[in-house]
């Protein structure tokens, strides 16, 4: 028996627009393809995103038929034509059940299975190496500091003073005055997301998001059971639009929402002082309570960023709640982040921080607070870095797939690429057994958003860089064989 049965309505959002054309045009059916195929395609790669889990069931004929208005005759074929390929697993009298086919088989996606010998490449994450030298001499003196807090129960729900007045000071040096009482630190910026999210919405909310955004933030949404309502950022010179911003926010009533200004996770843009200072204005007139980011903040690769978005707060009188985070900056086995509120706010989420946990552990706060200390020379070399592989990832694109295109991210960690086709989820399927793990563009969207695109951090050595386009490329080429080779378009 299946474990899980899938609900017909939420399959169909899902497959967001999955009757989308060769060109990428959604609306209008190919001709070439009957729609029982598309659907199958569909399916097949939600579940080779990891959006169907294996073994759960999917919806019945009947159901599905009706929530994409479809006849029954359509699913069953569709249905079988997964079953054929080995995506479905059916037990007489049980409902079908999902699965990967063995890979051994040739199943249109899994065109080669890899070389044992060859490594494969994890570019699933946009996260660096620890700088070594500077993570071992912060532990050290960590150790050489611990003793003084023995005597405690160690135990403190918005963290060690001293690390506490460290993030303070750094946003003060940004020309945010900012007080220890202002800061709680967190097991990192993702539990600064979920118990903001926990704190601050009720089930059914409307939460405004950058669109694409950080899957994580976006998983943590739908667990707090709201309804994040993405508004676009243009892949063009656009970016933010902030009129579309007021529009959503007054339409939607949302109450929340959660924006990532700073070298935004995964397009690498920037919010200009400016469009800052009129999101604040948008957050004050609409209510909404705005939590920015800053996971990327100190990682501007050819220019430090504008002010913090909290300082024009000051000005049009709103509460701008800020998260930060130590992951990319300086480790993400640190497990630090930290939320900047006002001081009612944060009594509020250590609060809630006790049902889930009771602190962060206080070596690791006395590291990061070490860290933070030695930030300018740490940062500086942390940015020679990823500007030199940066221009390895561009370079390695340049040669290997000119068809693609991107605006060079100014800051962050990755590159958002426009592929020519919608293979995005079909490309990570296969880029395993070429020698790279890709996360596609639709886990950065909400309905299945972003089959065209794919985000390509540029964190590894730049010897794996270059042999991770590769491997990536051969994978795209297997699946569009016909792709053009043009002159890659750069928008700087
Ligand atoms: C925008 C953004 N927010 C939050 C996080 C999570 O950070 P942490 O490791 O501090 O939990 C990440 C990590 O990739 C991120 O990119």
């Amino acid at each position: 028996m299946a474990t899980r049965v899938l609900n017909a309505t939420s399959l169909a959002r899902d497959l967001g627009r999955w009757r989308t054309d060769a060109d990428g045009a959604p609306g209008r059916r190919r001709t070439s393809r009957p729609t029982y195929r598309a659907l199958a395609d569909g399916v097949r790669l939600l579940i080779h995103d990891g959006r169907i889990p294996l073994g759960a069931g999917l919806p019945s004929e009947r159901d599905l038929s009706a929530a994409l208005d479809l006849s029954r005759t359509t699913i069953t074929s569709s249905y079988a034509v997964l079953r054929e390929e080995g995506y479905l697993i059916s037990k007489q009298g049980a409902r079908s059940t999902v699965a990967l086919p063995d890979m051994a088989r040739p199943n249109g996606l899994l065109v080669q299975t890899r070389d044992a010998a060859g490594p494969v490449i994890d570019l699933s994450h946009a996260a660096m190496a620890a700088p070594t030298e500077s993570m071992m001499s912060a532990y050290t003196s960590a150790l050489q500091a611990l003793p003084s807090y023995l005597s405690t129960h160690g135990m403190e729900p918005i963290g060690l003073a001293v690390l506490r007045e460290a993030i303070a000071r750094r946003f003060v040096e940004r020309g945010l005055p900012t007080t220890p009482d202002q800061i709680m630190v967190t097991s990192g910026a993702q539990q600064a997301v979920r118990l903001l999210l926990g704190t601050l919405t009720s089930p059914g909310d409307r939460i405004l998001i950058d669109h694409p955004t950080y899957p994580n933030a976006l998983e943590a949404i739908r667990r707090v059971g709201a309804r994040p309502v993405p508004v676009p950022i243009g892949p063009d010179d656009s970016g933010w639009d902030l009129e579309a911003i007021a529009g959503a926010a007054r339409q939607t009533a949302s109450k929340v929402a959660y924006m990532i200004p700073d070298f935004h996770n995964p397009t690498g843009r920037c919010l200009h002082a400016e469009g800052r200072a009129e999101l604040a204005r948008i957050a004050r007139d609409t209510s909404m309570t705005l939590i920015v980011d800053e996971t990327m903040v100190d990682l501007w690769l050819d220019a430090p960023p504008p002010p913090p978005v909290a300082s024009f707060g000051r000005v049009s009188g709103t509460d701008i709640v800020t998260i930060g985070s130590a992951s990319k900056s300086y480790w993400g086995g640190l497990r630090i982040g930290w939320i900047r509120a006002n001081p009612s706010l944060i009594s509020r989420l250590a609060g809630s921080r006790a049902a889930h946990d009771l602190g962060t552990s206080v070596m690791d706060q006395l590291a990061a607070g070490f860290l933070l200390e030695d930030a300018d020379s740490i940062l500086g070399a942390r940015r020679r870095q990823l500007r030199e592989r940066r221009a390895v990832l561009e370079a390695a694109l340049a040669e290997h797939l000119p068809d693609w295109s991107y605006r060079r991210s100014t800051g962050g960690m990755s590159l958002w690429l426009e592929l020519p086709t919608p293979v995005s989820s079909a490309l990570a399927a296969t880029a395993p057994s070429f020698g790279a793990v890709l996360a596609a563009g639709p886990r950065f969207g909400v309905e299945g958003a972003f089959e065209r695109f794919l985000r390509l951090p540029y964190t590894r050595e730049p010897a794996e860089l270059a042999a991770a386009v590769a491997a990536t490329a051969a994978a795209y080429r297997a699946l569009a064989p016909n792709a053009a080779t043009r002159e890659p378009v750069l928008v700087f």
